[in-house]
């Protein structure tokens, strides 16, 4: 391969040092900053997790509540955002609502194009991280053709997320603590994944020097796709799909279009390119969906029983077996925000919402680093030699 080493999809090719996540993929191993997930989803909040990832610490009682306030005071997005709203379409997809939200706040503030301030970068990590459940609210809320909820700074943020996008001018939301937990648990789970797709797409994107709110825009266009966080709608489409086709009875029939290449259907919500024993986050997530749909009435979910049957088959199927396929995060993750009344177009938009604290605090640890250099990797070329033109 002369000059460089050549390796396309990133299979062997570390980009950068990094202290914030550890993946053992053949050990079904996650943690944050040295914590295991299943510890964290166990004690902590999304804000407990949050301020680990952006600091390296968890924080003590007082640190969690300047934290928490210090978020909350910037929930707010600015009043014009709602006129850059009114220039999309109703039906336009949330991840193309969001990508332009977010790359907009770049427009509102000027102090955040200092980069080498890391005062500076704090504050825009703490508006992303604040603004965001504000904004992924507002494309549904658009989209339904409700009035915007304005935050409100007595609740939780993940109980201000969901009175965001359920409450009305006309009936307010009582926040329900188990689909608060389950939504928070969501977010935790998905708050960093080391050097996956949609981050190394933000530190590319950010090592030019660029605005943070354009490096994070960058990172939810990434995100939008079927084999990464679009995965979490795409399973749940087909779930439904399966199950008007017959449900359960039609598992043996879909599971043979699955192996099948020529098909091109994918089990979707299954594979990583990293965990090759299984996705810690899928365990925690299939539990969460059990406490979920007990807690609403909905044991007898007919999505959740086919995608445990999809899961029993496959675990024992040497197609899925031998190419160390398991589930995902994504695989129950949509049956949970389905149960708590999130649309499925904004699945998506709410992991970006949750890894956005994730973009952001990589995107920080590229900038502090004194080395830092922009990404730019090389080529090799397969064109045409050089030629005249002849005319
Ligand atoms: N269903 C059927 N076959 C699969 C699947 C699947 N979901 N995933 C992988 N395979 C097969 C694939 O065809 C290949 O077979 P062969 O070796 O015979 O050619 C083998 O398994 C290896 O797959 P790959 O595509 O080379 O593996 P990868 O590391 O490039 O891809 C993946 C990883 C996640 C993109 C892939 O497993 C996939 O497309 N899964 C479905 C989409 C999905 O659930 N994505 C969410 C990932 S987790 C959350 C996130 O990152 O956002």
């Amino acid at each position: 391969t002369g000059m460089f080493t050549y390796d396309p999809g990133f299979l062997a090719t570390a980009s950068c040092e990094s202290a914030i996540t550890y993946i053992d993929g053949d050990k079904g191993q996650l943690l944050y900053r040295g914590y295991p997930i299943e510890q964290l989803a166990e004690n902590c909040d999304f804000m407990d997790v949050s301020y680990l990832i952006l600091n390296g610490e968890l924080p003590d009682d007082k640190q969690k509540q300047d934290f928490d306030s210090l978020v909350t005071h910037h929930t707010m997005v600015h009043e014009q955002l709602q006129l850059f709203m009114r220039g999309f379409r109703r039906d336009a997809h949330p991840m193309a609502v969001l990508t332009g939200l977010v790359g907009a706040l770049s427009a509102f503030y000027h102090d955040s194009t200092d980069i080498t301030n890391p005062r500076h970068r704090e504050i825009s990590a703490i508006r992303l991280i604040a603004k965001m459940p504000t904004l992924v609210a507002m494309a549904y809320k658009y989209n339904q053709g409700q009035p915007y909820i304005y935050p409100r700074n007595d609740l939780s943020y993940t109980g201000n997320f969901l009175r965001m996008m359920f409450a009305t001018p006309c009936e307010d939301y009582q926040v329900n603590e188990v689909v608060e937990r389950a939504l928070d648990r969501i977010f935790i789970l998905h708050a960093d994944h080391e050097q996956n797709a949609s981050t190394s797409t933000v530190r590319l994107c950010g090592s030019s020097g660029t605005n943070p709110f354009a490096a994070i825009a960058a990172g939810v266009a990434c995100l939008w796709g079927p084999a990464h966080g679009g995965a979490n709608e795409a399973c749940l489409q087909m779930l439904e799909q399966l199950q008007a086709e017959g449900g359960v009875a039609k598992v043996g029939e879909f599971m043979e279009k699955v192996k099948d290449k020529s098909s091109g259907v994918r089990l979707m919500g299954f594979g990583h390119r990293v965990y090759k024993n299984y996705d810690p986050r899928a365990k925690l997530m299939q539990a969460t969906c059990k406490e979920v749909l007990t807690a609403l009435g909905l044991e007898n979910d007919p999505l959740f029983k086919l995608a445990m049957e999809l899961e029993r088959i496959a675990l024992e199927d040497p197609y899925f077996v031998d190419r160390k396929l398991y589930p995902n995060v994504d695989f129950y993750s949509g049956i949970v925000q389905r149960a708590i009344g999130i649309p499925t177009p904004l699945f998506t938009a709410i992991f970006a919402l949750a890894r956005t604290v994730g973009w952001i605090a990589q995107w920080d640890e590229m900038l502090s680093d004194p080395e830092y250099k922009i990404g730019r990797p090389r080529q090799l070329y397969t064109g045409s030699a050089v030629r005249d033109i002849k005319r």
